[in-house]
């Protein structure tokens, strides 16, 4: 059985997530980092022990020979990267979300196929053991016929965290569901609708966006209904996080690394309790390790996908539908119409919706969240 050679582009946080679960894999090979700056570079090859470290991603892949490049680097560069990446006809698994505009996405799933590689897009929570466990209870029927689903964020300025956090809610979303057909949303700042002048560039290199709190809904094309919240709120909170699959008989609960049942399709406080879900680790997985399971299943998954020449579950194709998705809710949030997927008009819909009352897009703001959102309630006039 073939070996893959990975090679990471990036080694801060991302980096070295990816790299740990890639490096306990029996079946890939961390063979090169690669990053900008050396001092984060050198910390995670002494730790890995992996000798081959590159300043330049271009000479790391030419010497190194990979089979999958990781380039997990902030977003606004996802595309450039990748772009460059793929030239050389390797695999790619790229951080999500995929890009912050889906004509770049278009971009790079058309460079794929011309070079018959495969992308991933990094959503592991999709691969991971606690949706394994939700999927297999839908499958034996614990929920009865799937009705609805419903999904948030963590908490941060809405339209950052449509582009951070609800890039993973919705893909986890499609994962059980499938595809979008079309959204409808509401988007608020201050409590009022939003105006072309309420677009930003987003903290963190994540695009174009507009939005304190936004409420969409998903039509599926199965037919399921779907809700997704994002909500500011005064502080970030993991926990809010999750996804509810409602079911005529009961209902799931996903959290990156749980997976909760309620044997009742209406949660009424004191009669019936969330049961949790036994969640089984992959095999060859050491829980004890430094990688995390759901990194991990998403590896496997990119190994099995690359043996049998297909997609990864969180292939290209999925990462572009979520992009559909995400920019879908801000164009209906700016039109108030509804927005069939997949979008005929691949520009960005903010520079549109901008474009139409003689506005130039946003300029660039700061980059860190925190400083980001404190520039933008002194524009609020909370400051
Ligand atoms: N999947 C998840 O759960 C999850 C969680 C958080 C963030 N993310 C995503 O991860 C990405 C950010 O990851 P991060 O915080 O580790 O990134 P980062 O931007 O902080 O670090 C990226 C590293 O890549 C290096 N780099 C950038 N360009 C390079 C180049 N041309 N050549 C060599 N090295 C280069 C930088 O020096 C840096 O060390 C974002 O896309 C974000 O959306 C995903």
């Amino acid at each position: 059985m073939k070996t893959y050679r990975v090679a990471i582009l990036g080694c801060r946080g991302r980096g070295g997530a990816a790299a740990r679960a890639y490096a306990v894999h029996a079946r890939t090979e961390v063979v090169a980092l690669c990053d900008l700056l050396p001092e984060r570079m050198h910390a995670l090859g002494d730790e890995l022990g992996i000798a081959a470290r590159y300043g330049d991603f271009h000479q790391m892949i030419r010497t190194e020979a990979p089979d999958i490049v990781v380039i997990p680097t902030a977003t606004e560069l996802h595309y450039e990267l990748s772009m460059a990446v793929l030239e050389y006809g390797v695999h790619i698994d790229v951080e999500k979300p995929i890009c912050t505009d889906l004509s770049e996405a278009d971009q790079l799933l058309s460079l794929a196929r011309k070079k018959e590689v495969r992308i991933a897009v990094h959503h592991q929570g999709r691969s991971g053991a606690a949706m394994k466990a939700v999927k297999a209870a839908i499958a034996e029927g614990k929920i009865g016929q799937l009705r609805s689903v419903a999904g948030s964020g963590k908490g941060y300025y809405a339209g950052y965290g449509l582009m951070n956090i609800g890039t993973h809610v919705l893909n986890a979303m499609l994962g059980v569901v499938g595809s979008v057909r079309a959204v409808t949303a509401i988007a608020q700042v201050d409590g009022r609708p939003v105006q072309p002048d309420d677009v930003l560039v987003a903290a963190g290199g994540m695009g174009y966006v507009v939005g304190e709190d936004i409420t969409a809904g998903i039509e599926f094309a199965s037919g399921v209904q779907g809700v997704h919240l994002q909500q500011r709120f005064s502080s970030v909170d993991s926990r809010a996080y999750r996804v509810e699959f409602a079911g005529s008989e009961g209902r799931l609960l996903w959290r990156t690394d749980e997976a909760w049942l309620l044997p009742d399709p209406h949660y009424v406080p004191g009669e019936t309790d969330w049961q949790p879900l036994p969640i089984s680790m992959p095999l060859g997985f050491d829980p004890s390790g430094t990688a995390n399971e759901s990194e991990y299943s998403y590896v496997d998954d990119f190994v099995c996908a690359l043996d049998t020449g297909t997609d990864h579950e969180c292939s290209g194709a999925e990462g572009l539908h979520v992009l559909e998705v995400l920019l879908g809710i801000f164009e209906s949030a700016a039109t108030g119409r509804r927005v069939a997927l997949p979008q005929a008009d691949r520009t960005h819909p903010l520079v549109r919706w901008r474009a139409s009352t003689g506005m130039e897009p946003p300029q660039a703001g700061l980059r860190p969240y925190a400083e980001w959102l404190r520039e933008e309630d002194r524009r609020l006039g909370r400051l």
